[in-house]
């Protein structure tokens, strides 16, 4: 981190700009990914963001295992499901003969590679937060992307997935958590590890939690996670799940 980030972004700043709203104003999560250029040596997946190693595969892996199951339980087939922060589009190509899945992304990068894989599909490029959707949705998931959502907006994220969803709609939301209790106090506002407990605080105003648990082991922790796995704070493994219902 530069000198300029070290003074700009840390835990005195960040909670007076939190208090304020002024996070929402000054986050740099969505310019930073609205600069995104495909590199086209590397792999989709690695273009996403997550390396090949053994331990992210099979976190990975649990991930799309679950989806699936979640998918199959709640939305009827061919059912409308979007993808929050699709990236290029991974999820939404394994998904896309079972449903009608949306993507929608702030990256054009992203999204121009996605339309690639699903040409036929519909995208929304943009901010998630001030896009008006044309239809509702039986699902919607998100992986790795609530970290980019701003503190002061994290009910507005919630109260807008409830509102473009059908009624009994699935929400399925994998973000990294608080590993420390450093993390409570929001170190760094371009990549936030949630609290668990404020996450199910925040979502349960709109929807009725399934589960709220590690992705990997499924281990159940309150504030933030006091044996995280001796690996990379931004690994795969180290990562959260929020199923829920609307209400
Ligand atoms: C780490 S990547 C994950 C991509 C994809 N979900 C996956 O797992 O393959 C995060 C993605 O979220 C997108 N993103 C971040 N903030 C967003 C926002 N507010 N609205 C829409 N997309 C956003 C980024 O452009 C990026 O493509």
């Amino acid at each position: 981190m530069g000198l300029y980030s070290l003074l700009t972004n840390n835990i005195f700043i960040n909670n007076i700009l939190i208090a304020t709203g002024m996070d929402a104003k000054k986050e740099l999560a969505v310019g930073q990914w609205k600069a995104f250029k495909y590199d086209e040596n590397k792999s989709i997946q690695q273009n996403a963001g997550f390396s090949h190693s053994p331990e992210v595969e099979e976190s990975l892996s649990k991930v799309k295992t679950k989806l699936i199951e979640q998918l199959k339980l709640n939305v009827p087939v061919k059912g409308n499901v979007l993808d929050f922060g699709c990236g290029p589009g991974i999820y939404m190509k394994m998904l896309a003969n079972d449903y009608t899945v949306f993507g929608v992304d702030v990256s054009e990068g992203m999204l121009q590679s996605a339309h690639k894989l699903l040409p036929t599909n519909k995208f929304y490029l943009g901010n998630f937060l001030s896009i008006s959707f044309e239809e509702k949705y039986q699902a919607i998931y998100s992986i790795s992307v609530l970290e980019y959502i701003p503190v002061s907006k994290i009910d507005t994220f919630f109260k807008k997935c409830a509102e473009v969803m059908s009624d009994k709609g699935l929400l399925f939301i994998q973000y990294p958590h608080a590993l420390t209790s450093l993390d409570l106090l929001y170190p760094d506002r371009n990549y936030i590890n949630y609290s668990p407990e404020f996450i199910t605080k925040i979502a349960s105003r709109y929807f009725a939690i399934v589960e709220n648990k590690q992705s990997y082991d499924g281990r159940e922790t309150c504030k933030y996670d006091k044996v995280p796995y001796p690996t990379s704070s931004k690994s795969f493994k180290n990562g959260y799940l929020l199923i829920a219902i609307k209400k």
